[in-house]
């Protein structure tokens, strides 16, 4: 069964890619490389590989009707969609470009899908990655962060997720689109053969930066901001596995084809760390010292973040293996020595 994975070429997308393998589908990677990495593809994962646009109908419409030689002109079953920009500072300031491409581009996807499925006569369900980042800042609600919490963004990126997540809502009641939306909270670690893992450009993420310090990458980090209303006064997140991330999304597939419908999930540990408590876990983990300056608080960070991942491990059968972040690190600390050495 073929899988189009958009995206596949990044940090998420290509533990996915993975993850399908190890399930037996077929995945078929379209990335237009702007983040993701080729040679993972091509190399590590070893998965036929489209370089090109979400946005470009044309091949998008080849490619799921079986008109394109990546799939051995067989179609597309099902769609798993993680294109998209995601730095929310970016976003602040370009905002143009996250509702082009978070947007506009999801929007000729989902219309290329509504095409084939009526030639088709045929549903064709689609996963896709969003974020935390849609529930914007939860001063007024309850943490953990259950699914049912408003959708208040605060950024461009987050508000272009929770668009895009309208339009597939709105696209699968209208043609028959069955969906399962992720809602990611940090997503961190690599895999643990230490073959894939994150490689951004630019890095904005704590642990990779904290591991960049750990490696002599970098001199120090800097911690933004300690004087929030925490235990140690800097910021609480709930950083998951990424492989426990891909598992879900398998998981998540399995049950649009067995029970078409319309799903919602929180991706997290429910677990919360701080920046300070991140930092001590990787300076036992590394051996290394980890030097830090306190700087001021980052615009638009919550002071405390965590999921509910309860209603993925009771509708999904999720059951996460990579909970704690020791093993997190562990992984990425593994990942980060082989890639960047
Ligand atoms: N942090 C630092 N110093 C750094 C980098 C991060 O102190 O150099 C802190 C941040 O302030 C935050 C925590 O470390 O408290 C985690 O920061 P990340 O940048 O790693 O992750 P975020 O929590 O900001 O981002 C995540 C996802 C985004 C999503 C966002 C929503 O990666 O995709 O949550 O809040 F949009």
């Amino acid at each position: 069964m073929f899988i189009l994975v958009t995206g596949g070429a990044g940090y998420i997308g290509s533990h996915v890619v993975r993850a399908l393998q190890q399930a037996n589908f077929k995945p078929v990677v379209l990335d237009n490389l702007v983040y993701g990495h080729r040679d993972i593809v091509e190399k590590v994962l070893k998965v036929p590989f489209v370089e090109g646009n979400i946005g470009d109908k044309k091949l998008i419409s080849q490619l799921i009707s079986g008109n394109h030689k990546a799939t051995s002109f067989n179609k597309i079953k099902a769609v798993m969609h993680f294109a998209a920009f995601a730095y929310v500072g970016e976003s602040m300031k370009n905002p143009a470009k996250y509702y082009l491409n978070n947007v506009s581009e999801t929007l000729t996807l989902l219309d290329a899908l509504k095409v084939e499925i009526k030639n088709r006569g045929d549903q064709i369900p689609i996963v896709f990655s969003s974020t935390c980042a849609s529930y914007g800042v939860p001063s007024n609600i309850q943490i953990p962060i259950k699914e049912s919490c408003p959708l208040f963004p605060i950024n461009p990126y987050g508000r272009s997720k929770v668009i895009a997540e309208q339009l597939i809502t709105d696209f699968g009641h209208a043609y028959g689109i069955p969906s399962v939306i992720f809602r990611y909270f940090n997503a961190a670690g690599a895999h643990p053969d230490g073959d894939i893992g994150e490689d951004h450009t630019p890095e904005t993420h704590l642990i990779p930066l904290i591991l960049d310090v750990a490696s002599g990458l970098r001199k120090n980090i800097k911690i933004f901001g300690d004087d929030y209303p925490t235990p140690d006064g800097t910021c609480i997140r709930d950083y998951i596995h990424v492989c426990d991330l891909a598992e879900a999304h398998v998981l998540g597939l399995q049950k649009l084809i067995k029970n078409p419908g319309q799903y919602i999930y929180n991706l997290g540990s429910g677990k919360g760390y701080s920046v300070k408590e991140v930092i001590s876990k990787a300076e036992y983990i590394t051996n290394k010292k980890i030097t830090f300056k306190v700087s001021s608080r980052r615009l638009g960070d919550p002071p405390i973040l965590y999921a509910s991942p309860i209603k993925a491990i009771d509708e999904l059968f999720w059951k996460p293996k990579f909970q704690d972040l020791s093993l997190i690190i562990k992984h990425a600390w593994n990942w980060h020595q082989i890639r960047f050495k």
